[in-house]
């Protein structure tokens, strides 16, 4: 077996086209080589108090939507992070080596404090405590992550080495960041800016509907039109060829920019050739998304059989810790 990789995944994160494109294929790739663990961070998302149904009805969702886009349950292993109690027992044990100073400092801490003012609870605080715990659980070897997580796993980084240093025992690995380069396709949005996001009308989730998608689409944003032959695109005609090229064929992406260099180009088509090529893509998606959700039998299966995989890696690095440390058990 090659290397061990996880990543957790956010409760609320429904995919979109730029999940789909970027990350979630590079995971589907990933399976196939690597020791893949998945999971679901829904102890994480109650840092935001969300109510028990939408907590739960946000996890079965996100966990359908993973299996739909391509991850394979028998080839890397994915669960719902409350379902590994021995991941909170890591956290509370990493957490009596966590400064006060040193998570006071930390970005995302600093930015959700600001975000949510009255709510900022310790959980918030030791955020990135919760996530060395996630990734040390397996002694992972890479983590990939966008740059807003680099800090959090420089953190994890940190704790690893603090506890070794304090038991003088060279036991957890130090995770290092694994950054898709240049592999990661990044699709544009639809609002003219910069890359495809959850903001309204911005982005296309793999759950939208046909209707949902063509709207979207219709009314992304472009400009008033070529002035002269072959002049340069702006951003946000240029993001809508971006997309052409990945969801239609190079005829069609040729027939669309030869209409623009001579001026001919109606926006309209093109949006619309661009919709049936974006649904062409989720269709069969969001028709595998509806198909899983209907069948509780399988969501069942799958979440026990991840759970099931995963602590049976997590409560061997648990037993070991406590006897590092010194927890032992007088019966
Ligand atoms: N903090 C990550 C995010 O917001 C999610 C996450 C939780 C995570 N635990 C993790 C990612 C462990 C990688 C490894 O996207």
């Amino acid at each position: 077996m090659n290397d061990i990789v996880l990543s957790g995944i956010r409760s609320t994160g429904n995919l979109h086209l730029g999940n789909y494109f970027g990350a979630v294929q590079n995971f589907v790739k990933m399976q196939e080589q690597d020791q893949c663990y998945f999971f679901i961070a829904d102890y994480h998302s109650l840092t935001t108090h969300p109510t028990p149904e939408n907590l739960h009805k946000n996890v079965q969702q996100v966990l359908v939507e993973y299996l739909a886009a391509g991850i394979d349950p028998e080839k890397s292993t994915i669960y719902i992070q409350s379902d590994v109690p021995e991941i909170a027992e890591l956290y509370l044990l990493l957490n009596m080596n966590a400064y006060l100073g040193e998570l006071e400092r930390t970005t995302s801490f600093k930015d959700k404090a600001r975000k949510q003012p009255n709510n900022v609870n310790a959980g918030l605080l030791t955020y990135p405590v919760l996530m060395a715990a996630d990734i040390l659980i397996h002694k992972a070897d890479k983590v990939p992550v966008g740059k807003d997580q680099e800090q959090n796993l420089e953190m994890a980084r940190k704790f690893a080495r603090r506890f070794n240093n304090m038991y003088n025992i060279d036991y957890f690995k130090e995770p290092t960041a694994y950054n898709f380069g240049n592999q990661l396709i990044k699709i544009p949005g639809l609002d003219g800016s910069g890359k495809m996001g959850k903001s309204e009308g911005n982005g296309i989730f793999l759950a939208d509907d046909e209707k949902t998608i063509r709207k979207k689409i219709m009314r992304a944003v472009t400009d008033s039109g070529p002035e002269k032959p072959n002049s340069e695109m702006t951003e946000s005609v240029k993001n809508l060829f971006t997309i052409l090229e990945i969801v239609s064929t190079q005829d069609t992406v040729e027939h669309f920019k030869n209409l623009y260099n001579t001026c001919e180009i109606r926006y309209g088509d093109l949006k619309k050739q661009l919709a049936e090529d974006v649904i062409k893509v989720i269709k069969p998606i969001s028709q595998k998304i509806e198909d899983i959700n209907a069948n509780k039998e399988f969501i069942r299966k799958v979440a026990k059989n991840g759970a099931d995989k995963a602590r049976e890696s997590a409560d061997k690095t648990i037993k070991e810790v406590r006897e590092i440390i010194g927890v032992r058990k007088f019966y």
